[in-house]
């Protein structure tokens, strides 16, 4: 029989419940659901609601519950309505009456905002450190690769070349942005709405702020009515996840280009590649492919919250228990990929010299000759204008920029001098550049210090 059943005459059908039971999912809350329980048990004591003894006994049982279930002991079945119950439930079955003490100026609405609260805080602290785990992976990678020339592309057009240190650099400063983004969530993450009760309060003497110091929390959510209708940090969560995702499917997709025969510039080790059933020479990025296609599934989640709460008349309503679907979906799909992103990046080679010769008098270098003439005091526009003739010059002819004789140069622009093919070579053309942040040996070798000395 359910805990608020005295007013039906029946009991649930077997089929409603099974269909609106959210153990399957909130069971993961039972640490949180009774860390929560606890603290608030300790201030029913210290307000005098409760006895001391009653608290001794209660905590004692919820802590024995914990070991239960943590045990396998205790079964999180369907027949439960949630964990909540699942909890009380067999804490009354332990201590008959005292049990029944437990829920006194509390709420399921206010408790399972608490519970979800404290579970993200742990696991944004989780999410943070296997970010910082795939940042030292990628900054080693980019200490490797800190003279590795590489093509770097606009529109994925082959634009001008670039370390491929720099290159991983970038995706590092995305990453940092993705955890400083769960930081600032925490703000919001560590108000507990806990003593909001169903939503309105309560008339018993309880102390708010109590509870949340016990759970370490910063402050209470004032307002009780938000206290339990709030999902929005949730979402905010998710919405983080998804940035981090979006990243990681950015460099998987480069992965996968990379590994491409045409661009033959990434090897996966045998672990971290798989063949095809029909063409014996195929070796698959599949583990990219996961990564980028896994994204869909937390977007999915965010857009599934935020429909989930786009409509809801305030204060609790039941649609709310599909927020822990799309929570814990986010999570897990996170963690996973961060997980597999960092291995598969252990276990990637990066072919060093494959672009060395072919970027050589290449035209990704045009743009050093537009610098070239603005040095010689060409205004820019016009700079641009006589490099670009002499693409469509290369172009026509099949050739590369080194391959033009300064005669022919000297026919569009007589400021070109015979020290403009030095320029030729990219590793001059990445050296060349100046400005903070470039591609730069220089540049690039200030921000791998910067990394490591923050990671
Ligand atoms: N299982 C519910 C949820 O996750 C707990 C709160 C239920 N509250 C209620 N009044 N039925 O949202």
């Amino acid at each position: 029989m359910a805990i608020w059943n005295s007013r039906f005459k029946k009991s649930l059908a077997e089929s409603a419940l099974k269909f609106s039971s959210s153990i399957d999912l909130d069971g993961r809350l039972y640490n949180e659901d009774i860390d929560g329980s606890i603290a608030h048990i300790k201030m029913l004591s210290k307000a005098k609601v409760i006895s001391k003894d009653d608290e001794k006994k209660i905590v004692h049982a919820l802590e024995e519950i914990r070991k239960e279930i943590s045990e396998g002991k205790l079964k999180l079945t369907w027949d439960k309505e949630d964990i909540h119950t699942a909890i009380e439930e067999r804490l009354t079955e332990k201590i008959g009456e005292t049990g029944k003490r437990l829920h006194t100026a509390r709420s399921r609405n206010d408790q399972i905002a608490l519970d979800e609260k404290l579970y993200l805080r742990k696991e944004i602290d989780k999410l943070i450190k296997l970010i910082s785990s795939f940042q030292k992976v990628l900054l080693k990678k980019a200490e490797e690769h800190k003279l590795t020339i590489v093509p770097g592309y606009t529109h994925l057009q082959r634009a001008q070349p670039i370390l491929f240190a720099h290159h991983l650099l970038a995706y590092i400063e995305m990453l940092q942005r993705d955890k400083e983004r769960f930081c600032d969530l925490l703000k919001r993450v560590n108000k507990s709405p806990l003593g909001a009760a169903a939503f309105a309060g309560t008339s018993i003497q309880i102390d708010r702020n109590f509870t949340a110091k016990i759970l370490k929390m910063d402050s209470i959510i004032e307002n009780s009515i938000d206290a339990v209708s709030d999902r929005d940090t949730l979402i905010e969560f998710i919405a983080a996840c998804s940035i981090v995702m979006m990243h990681l499917s950015r460099l998987s997709e480069e992965l996968i280009l990379w590994s491409s025969q045409e661009f033959s510039f990434v090897v996966f080790d045998d672990e971290y590649a798989t063949g095809s059933s029909l063409m014996p020479q195929k070796k698959n990025p599949d583990f990219a492919e996961l990564i980028r296609s896994k994204t869909g599934r937390v977007y999915g989640s965010l857009i599934g919250l935020l429909t989930v709460m786009k409509a809801l008349p305030l204060a609790y309503n039941r649609d709310m228990q599909e927020d822990k679907f799309h929570l814990f979906n986010a999570i897990d799909t996170t963690k996973d990929c961060l997980k597999i992103i960092t291995e598969l990046f252990i276990h990637t080679s990066f072919n060093k010299n494959r672009f060395e010769e072919e970027l050589k008098g290449d035209l990704s270098l045009a743009t050093d000759l537009v610098d070239y003439l603005v040095k010689k005091d060409v205004p820019f526009r016009k700079a641009h204008h006589i490099v670009g003739k002499i693409v469509e010059k290369c172009v026509e002819n099949n050739i590369k920029l080194h391959q033009l004789e300064l005669k022919d140069y000297k026919k569009f622009s007589r400021k070109f001098e015979n020290d403009i093919y030095n320029l030729f070579d990219p590793l001059i053309s990445i050296s060349n550049k100046k400005s903070a942040g470039s591609t730069s040996p220089i540049e690039v070798e200030k921000q791998i210090k910067k990394w490591k000395n923050i990671l």
